[in-house]
């Protein structure tokens, strides 16, 4: 069960098979505040979410999320019940089963909200993934994602695929606790192709020195380095 985040009691596996151990079935703590941060913002008014969400809401139609690296597929769910989103989760091919269990765990509140979520393989940066699921989201989110110093470049891969190859202006939300200086590597390459931006920072809490932080990523007014025809 996961409370206390946010206002809706979502449910969540240890794992379909308790045997499986990993990253990817554990709740990490950008999850809990960028949670945190997406109920406030339907509970309050403005919020550090405000602007974003109210310049890309379309009337009638549900907000299109896409989540990467979903882990537990809990930043999704919760984002799918609390803003009435449609939200596609996505994560390496054998998370699949165990999100697909926690959609089917908290069918009753996304019913209960108006949200929708499905899930996807995607690993970043296989262009066959990155094309099966396409373009057509207002936003895409991400927590927890910047920690293997591997990953920096099909990380980024998929968000110049994701926010370079459209005219419409998509933003990329991710909640990142620092644990290493070499992730610094990370922001440096992403300055080069997105207008990176603080938009909330927590308090320090468990004796760590540092706060989750939430960040936007936008592409550059320039282009950003192009990109746009490399994915069209
Ligand atoms: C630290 S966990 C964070 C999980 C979740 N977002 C959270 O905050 O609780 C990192 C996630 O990235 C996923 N991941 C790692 N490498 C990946 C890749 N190459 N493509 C897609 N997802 C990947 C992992 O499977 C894992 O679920």
């Amino acid at each position: 069960m996961l409370h206390g985040a946010s206002s809706i009691l979502m449910k969540l596996s240890k794992g379909l098979n308790e045997t499986i151990q990993g990253i990817s079935f554990q709740l990490w703590p950008p999850a809990t505040t960028l949670i945190t941060l997406l109920d406030r913002h339907r509970t309050s008014h403005p919020t550090p979410l405000s602007s974003l969400f109210d310049s890309c809401s379309v009337p009638h139609r549900r907000l299109r999320l896409l989540e990467l690296g979903s882990g537990t597929g809990a930043v999704g769910i919760a984002a799918a019940a609390l803003l009435g989103a449609s939200v596609t989760i996505t994560d390496l091919p054998h998370v699949l089963p165990n999100l697909q269990f926690n959609i089917a765990a908290n069918a009753k509140i996304l019913e209960l909200h108006g949200g929708a979520v499905d899930a996807a393989a995607l690993q970043w940066g296989q262009t066959a993934d990155m094309e099966a699921i396409g373009r057509e989201y207002d936003v895409i989110l991400g927590s927890d994602l910047v920690y293997h110093e591997n990953l920096y470049d099909p990380l980024l891969e998929t968000l110049r695929f994701l926010l370079l190859g459209r005219e419409q202006k998509v933003v990329f939300l991710m909640s990142h606790l620092k644990r290493w200086k070499k992730e610094s590597a990370f922001f440096k390459k992403a300055n080069k192709f997105f207008d990176v931006e603080v938009i909330h920072t927590d308090s320090p809490c468990n004796g760590s020195r540092i706060g989750v932080t939430v960040y936007q990523f936008v592409r550059k007014c320039n282009g950003g380095g192009k990109l746009k025809s490399d994915f069209t």
